[in-house]
Parts: structure tokens; sequence; C-alpha cells
């Protein structure tokens, strides 16, 4: 019996089938088993030396198995442990992470600039009130230049706002008469327009408001003039003409040189080489007075631009619904900036 299950031992070549010889030689229906249960039926004599030789069998078995046992189990730890080894000279996986979009790249470029002049980032919502989107911007209820900002309405009272100008009547609010006052707010505005290249219903807009003493006209074109030159460059220029603003007198649009011109035929400008990125003027005295400010002491320069509008003309992009139908093959020509 011995002789035969170590001959059958050494021809085992699986876990699988040592576990069967465990069952086969050792198990309760197994010879060993049968030897020792028919033990009952020996003489006194002969029971202790077949004991010993049965038990010695199983020994001998038990043996053979437990070691092969622990080969089976060496080399599969060895074969996990290759497996699972990490080659830490091999090169990194790119994992693929988002870039900033491109309109909030310019909004931080112009923040900075303006930082840098000394003015801090103010916000105010989207949601906003008829009171501080228009009235008292100056521009009453029935006022014909309401309908320059064709305006979705929430309730009567309440609609979304279609300028960032209401945040210049909050931060005036807010400063109760405190001067300087000094902000830039950029903010999502909102108007009834049918969406085209140059239209959408929702776009970007930067407000900038200065209040002190002793402010004037040529400090507001001093200030312009050196943010389009570290926006687009030190040889920009300015030009401005006449305009009408309800919440700004004198009012003025703002014109910048076109960089885009290459020779003849620029499509940016239609060849006039000048481009308009800007409403500006004057605070007007209505204005002062309804967010506490005395218009005999103090006086300011406002400004407003589209986001949009700058990020198309400093990257020469057509078509403003580029920004939000999220295109990777757009996007990703941003990614670096
Ligand atoms: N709010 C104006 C607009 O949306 C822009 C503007 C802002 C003009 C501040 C003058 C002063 O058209």
């Amino acid at each position: 019996l011995k002789a035969e299950a170590l001959q059958e031992l050494a021809q085992v070549t699986s876990q699988q089938q040592l576990a069967e010889m465990r069952i086969k030689y050792l198990g309760k229906k197994g010879p060993l088993t049968e030897i020792l249960r028919g033990m009952g039926s020996l003489s006194a004599e002969e029971r202790p030396i077949i004991g010993q030789v049965a038990n010695e069998v199983r020994g001998a078995i038990e043996a053979v198995i437990e070691s092969k046992q622990e080969e089976y189990q060496k080399a599969e730890t060895e074969a996990r442990l290759r497996a699972e080894t990490i080659d830490v000279t091999l090169p990194g996986r790119p994992s693929p992470i988002g870039a900033t979009h491109p309109i909030n790249k310019v909004i931080q470029q112009i923040e900075d600039i303006f930082i840098g002049m000394g003015y801090t980032v103010a916000e105010g919502p989207e949601v906003e009130q008829d009171y501080y989107n228009f009235e008292a911007l100056n521009l009453p209820k029935n006022h014909p230049a309401r309908d320059m900002q064709d305006s979705f309405y929430i309730t009567e009272e309440i609609l979304m706002r279609t300028q960032t100008s209401p945040v210049q009547v909050r931060t005036m609010e807010k400063m109760k008469g405190e001067v300087p006052v000094k902000i830039i707010c950029p903010g999502k505005v909102y108007r009834r327009d049918d969406d085209d290249a140059t239209h959408s219903h929702m776009f970007t807009q930067i407000e900038g408001l200065v209040i002190d003493r002793n402010i004037r006209m040529s400090d507001l074109k001093g200030t312009l003039l050196q943010f389009v030159r570290e926006l687009f460059g030190h040889h920009t220029q300015i030009r401005l003409r006449p305009s009408f603003f309800p919440f700004t007198e004198p009012s003025v649009e703002v014109d910048v040189t076109c960089a885009m011109c290459k020779g003849s035929g620029c499509r940016v400008c239609k060849q006039s080489g000048w481009l308009e990125i800007l409403g500006a003027g004057m605070v007007h005295p209505n204005v002062l007075e309804k967010g506490g400010y005395d218009p005999e002491e103090y006086s300011g320069f406002a400004f407003g631009m589209g986001v949009e509008r700058v990020a198309m003309l400093k990257y020469d992009i057509e078509d403003i619904r580029h920004f939000y139908t999220n295109d990777l093959r757009f996007l990703k020509q941003f990614a670096h900036l």
C-alpha cells in the first residue's frame, strides 16, 4: 500500500490531484481507515504490530503530501509575487486632466491687470432685482433705453441681470459712502437675443467702477489705455467715441487698434483699423446719489466690456458659440494659455 501510494504521489502534477490523493489514502473511506477500523477483529498480539505498521504507512504518506503541498504553496506565492512586480523604471502613464475654459482664462488675465492697478474683485447675483439692474442705474420703468437690453423677467420685479452694472450700485451700498471705490466685477449676463455668430442669450461681462474725489475723464482714459496695452500689446492705441448710457454722462465707446490687420482685407476690423471693445463714462450724478455718494463731492468713472468679444478679438475666434458648445478641438487650443 505504501509503495503504491508513494508511486502514485510521485506522479501528482497539481494541487487538485494532491487533494484527491489525500482523500483517497487518508480519507474516511480510504484503505488505512479501513485497516484501523478492522483492528477490533485482530488478536491482542497482532493488534500493536498492525497498528504500528498502519501508523507508519500513514505517517509516510502524510509526510509526502505535506511536503508536496508546501512546494505548491511556495510556487504559487512566487508566481504571484512575479506577476505583481512593479517596474518602477517604466515611464508613467499621463492621466488626462481638464483645463481652464478660455473665457475664465481671459477673465483671469483681465483681473490680474486691474488687481495690479489696485482694484479688488466684486461679485453680484445673476438673478437680480429690477431696482439694481435698471432703476438705480437711472433707467426708470418705461425708459426707452431699457429696450437696448431685452430682458428675461422672472417676476415683475426680478430678472436675469442684463449687465454687470448692478454690481456698481450694490458695491456703493456696501461701501456706505467710503472712498476710494475701486472694483471690477466679472460675471454672466442674460439678454433675449437670438444666438448667432456674435450674439448669445448668455455671455460674460466685466464691469469696472472707480469713485473718489477729483476723478476725471482723463483718469478713465489713462486707465483704459494702460489696460488695453497690457492685454493686447504695448503698441495698442485707443479711440473714444461719444455714446450714450443712462448711467454715465458723458458716455463713450472705446475702440482699440486692430492688431489682426496683416496687410489688406482684414476680416476682423473690416479694414477700419479699429475694434470696439468697451462702453464707459463718468458715473451719472443720479447714480452716485442713489448709491449714497454726494455728486458735489465725489465723482467716478465706470466701464463695461464683453469678455467673449475681447477673447474673440484677442485670439481671432470667429463665432461666439464656440465658447459654449464644448468642442474639445476648440477648447484644447487654449489649454496652454
Ligand atoms: N453696462 C453697459 C452695457 O452692458 C456697459 C457699460 C458699463 C457702459 C459701465 C458704461 C459704464 O452695455
